[in-house]
């Protein structure tokens, strides 16, 4: 690709620029909301620990190996199997990511709504007062059941997604990104504090950070690793989009680190907050599930003197933690739209926009509403497919690419370009072509246990 239609497609504005664009798609609901709802699911501490080490193990690895192929090929996933191994069906592996990224959007978005929602109920003051965790559950309960309600905030969250994504890179995802996601992340540090020092919360950190290794089992395993991926958006071409805004003169290695260190560490923080919290209102165990944060998180602001105030603050925050995910999600089509297609950027944003919605309802149906949606609860098992199942699929197959058919040597000189010591290069290239693959492999096996 000539340079002149790279500026066509845009590149990040600057080095930090990119990273805090790819940290805010790492960044979002994985980290506030799906990872404290699965640590609860799962034996709690147990899974933080295969959690991290699968952060560090295979994570790592896959994140450097998409920036790379993205940033060598600069294009959308489908666009960058095909200049690097064109006329092979490599270009499926895009595909999946892209169909994956769309039907992410089609229900993280729901979650978003969620949250859209929460920003109004709390700065109303339903959480003020004498609030009881039996209180907060039924006002969840009334929300989510709510068809209309539920669908107008969805609308709104996606409308808001396409906006910014038809804007383009620098002028609407880098802008947002980098004025918004420093208040976060003070916000849940200061709620962290608060939280570790109400009284029970050592109950709460003992469930969080305590490891019981009788809860250790290959479902917790596939979900820990299905959780890394989702957290740091693998698998599925995010960050081959992104990489391919990316120039060539910056560092991949420290930017794939760096985005899986601040990922890593809210997702930590977020778990400070809410177990504590859990174990305070004496509901640690008995809440689980999807409704896990918007139950617990009125209950810490009501302990807090103006704590409804800082709610709203919080609840907003979320929703624009969610929003610069779900613009990469949506992103990640657009790009494929754009550059294969011909399609222009406004075109694509809002008619891929609109194709997710119409998916979505069922997944926004599904807490009631209609009950064929809520026997299935179509939400929780689209979730499963999307974060455990498919982004595994499609980090294995990339680890596959760059170790046998594009050849690690490309791709090392490509790392190379922006990093001419590369220091870290024997142990990338051991996971890449080994270690990575194969333990997906073994962790993909554990499907059948988890869906019983
Ligand atoms: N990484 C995002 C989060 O943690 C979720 C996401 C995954 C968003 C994939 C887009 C694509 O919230």
């Amino acid at each position: 690709m000539d340079d002149l239609d790279q500026r066509k497609r845009g590149l990040w504005g600057s080095k930090v620029g990119s990273i805090f664009a790819a940290t805010g798609s790492a960044i979002g609901l994985g980290n506030i909301w799906r990872f404290p709802t699965k640590v609860s699911e799962n034996g709690g501490a147990i899974f933080v620990l295969i959690y991290i080490l699968a952060v560090v193990l295979i994570g790592l690895t896959v994140m450097l190996a998409e920036l790379v192929i993205g940033r060598h090929s600069q294009r959308n996933p489908v666009g960058a199997f095909k200049n690097i191994k064109p006329k092979t069906p490599w270009k499926f592996v895009g595909y999946l990511g892209v169909l994956t990224g769309i039907l992410i959007l089609s229900y993280y978005t729901v979650i978003a709504g969620w949250a859209a929602a929460y920003i109004l109920k709390t700065a109303k003051g339903t959480f003020r007062g004498n609030i009881t965790s039996e209180s907060v559950h039924q006002v969840f309960q009334e929300f989510s059941g709510n068809p209309v309600q539920v669908t107008l905030f969805f609308f709104f969250a996606i409308s808001i997604t396409c906006f910014i994504v038809s804007k383009g890179i620098k002028s609407g995802i880098e802008r947002w990104t980098k004025i918004l996601m420093p208040f976060l992340f003070l916000l849940i540090v200061f709620l962290a504090i608060r939280a570790l020092t109400l009284p029970g919360a050592s109950e709460g950190i003992s469930f969080y950070l305590k490891p019981d290794f009788s809860k250790l089992s290959g479902a917790v395993v596939l979900f820990a690793l299905g959780q890394a991926f989702f957290s740091l958006s693998l698998g599925m071409g995010m960050m081959i989009t992104y990489g391919s805004y990316i120039s060539k003169s910056d560092n991949l290695v420290s930017s794939a680190g760096w985005v899986c260190f601040a990922d890593s560490l809210v997702a930590f923080t977020a778990g400070l907050i809410i177990f504590p919290t859990l174990a305070f209102a004496g509901i640690l165990g008995k809440v689980k599930g999807e409704s896990l944060i918007f139950e617990g998180y009125p209950l810490i602001f009501s302990t807090i003197p103006g704590g409804y105030i800082l709610g709203t603050l919080f609840f907003i925050l979320v929703l624009i933690a969610a929003i610069t995910s779900t613009i990469s999600a949506l992103e990640v089509a657009v790009a494929y739209f754009v550059d294969e297609r011909n399609w222009s950027r406004g075109k694509a944003a809002w008619l891929v926009g609109l194709c997710a919605f119409l998916l979505g309802i069922p997944s926004a149906l599904s807490f009631g509403g209609m009950q064929v949606f809520t026997k299935i609860k179509v939400l929780t098992r689209v979730d499963f497919v999307c974060a455990n199942v498919s982004p595994a699929v499609g980090a294995l197959f990339i680890c596959i690419f760059i170790g046998y058919a594009w050849g690690i040597k490309n791709a090392v000189k490509e790392i190379r370009s922006g990093n001419p010591r590369f220091r870290l290069q024997p142990i990338w290239v051991f996971s890449v072509k080994y270690l990575s693959p194969i333990a997906i492999i073994i962790i993909l096996y554990f499907i059948k246990t988890a869906t019983g």
